[in-house]
């Protein structure tokens, strides 16, 4: 059987034996530096930066520098089994893309070119509502991939029943409701400039193309776009949204549910309270609340709260294959990626995310096999200790 960790035999041989060097690079944190480079000031200032001062990134990555990893030694791990399921689908390896928006301000292929890449490697694609090819246009891109729905719950339930329709018959076989976005954070960096893509008209594409929506225009969208994005500026906010509301996805999608930007152990009991098959612990990148807790810190208190009752996914700054490891070794169920692949995608479109999710799975791999584990299941909060203290 193959490991992961063999893409990075591949890579010396191609160096050693044909000359040629990887042309993104392997350091997943070097990504960002580089795709600098290519990215239009816009684009790199909607991307990379966070809410505010920047504060709940930093603290993100700075939560991942206080868990150490424990590796052990002789165990024979010389075969690795990364296969995993969440929420009935068969995973590779308990990795996946997370949702991501707007994506053709990365690159002009956008979505398409990330949804073949998370089929070429296997590992899950979630369609962002917020991105700029419609759902059906990335099913098809994904084929037989796995794929998961995000949803943006918009105010006009007829809209949103719609989405889930949509989601349901192009074989989005689960739904990820994100929860911390109901408006915008506070972002300097995009306004300064004064940017919002969706607003020209970019990162719409599944309300553009939704019966529903297109029902409450007075013109078709080909004729008033500017009307169009205005009827989406009503609906896209839903600062009202409520627990009281969850049965409505109930009644309108028969697949699991996750929902996703939970940071606190009491909105973790309630998810499973309300019957919620999972949640994504998040705080979608330092993009919503500055100064907020640290995604990977609010994750070690839930795993254990809710660990044997719902799904736990986990996002935000993970950066390498460690960081993953920690992550599983918190309580998560799979880890999801963001800005990472985006800059593969910049870099390199459906190749430089290929790349980066293969050099992200190899890290893992290897990193398991030094660590002394033949599978991430075996991982548990023993695996880590905390980092000592520096004053
Ligand atoms: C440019 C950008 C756009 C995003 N768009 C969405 C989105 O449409 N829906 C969503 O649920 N999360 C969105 N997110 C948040 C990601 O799903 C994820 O929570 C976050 O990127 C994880 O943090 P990381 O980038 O540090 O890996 C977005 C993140 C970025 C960077």
């Amino acid at each position: 059987m193959a490991n992961f960790g063999d893409y990075q035999t591949g890579i010396y041989a191609n160096g050693m034996f044909a000359g040629k060097a990887p042309d993104l690079p392997t350091g997943l944190t070097q990504l960002e530096e580089r795709a600098a480079d290519v990215l239009s000031a816009e684009a790199l200032g909607y991307i990379t930066p966070s809410a505010g001062s920047g504060a709940t990134a930093r603290a993100n990555r700075a939560a991942f520098d206080r868990w150490r990893i424990v590796p052990r030694m002789l165990r024979g791990s010389a075969e690795r089994d990364l296969t995993t399921t969440v929420l009935g689908d068969s995973l590779v390896a308990p990795i996946g893309l997370a949702p991501i928006g707007v994506q053709t301000l990365a690159h002009r292929e956008g979505e398409l070119a990330t949804a073949r890449a998370a089929a070429a490697v296997g590992v899950p694609y979630v369609h962002s509502t917020a991105a700029s090819h419609s759902l059906e246009e990335a099913a098809e891109a994904n084929g037989d991939g796995t794929r998961w729905y995000q949803l943006y719950w918009p105010t006009d339930p007829d809209v949103c029943a719609s989405f889930l329709r949509r989601a349901k018959a192009s074989g989005y076989s689960a739904l990820l409701v994100t929860l911390d976005t109901t408006t915008l954070g506070w972002r300097p960096a995009d306004l300064d400039r004064g940017f919002l893509p969706f607003l020209r008209g970019e990162g719409i594409a599944n309300y553009l193309s939704d019966p529903a929506f297109r029902a409450g225009l007075d013109k078709p969208v080909e004729e008033d776009q500017a009307a169009a994005v205005m009827h989406w500026a009503r609906m896209f906010p839903n600062p009202a949204l409520s627990w009281d509301e969850l049965p409505f996805l109930r009644d309108h999608w028969d697949g699991p549910i996750m929902l996703k930007g939970i940071l606190s152990v009491e909105d973790a009991r309630l998810a499973a309270q309300h019957g919620m098959d999972g949640i994504v612990v998040s705080n979608h990148g330092g993009r919503q609340v500055d100064g907020a807790v640290a995604a990977l810190d609010a994750l070690a208190a839930i795993g254990p709260a809710v660990g044997d009752r719902l799904t736990i996914l986990f996002d935000s700054g993970v950066r390498t294959g460690a960081d993953a490891v920690k992550a599983l070794a918190l309580g998560a169920d799979a880890v999801l990626v963001g800005r990472p692949f985006l800059y593969g995608l910049a870099l390199g479109g459906q190749d430089g995310v290929e790349h980066v999710m293969r050099c992200l799975l190899a890290e893992l791999d290897l990193t398991l096999h030094h660590a002394g584990y033949g599978s991430h299941l075996q991982l548990s909060p023993e695996s880590l200790v905390p980092a000592p203290p520096t004053f």
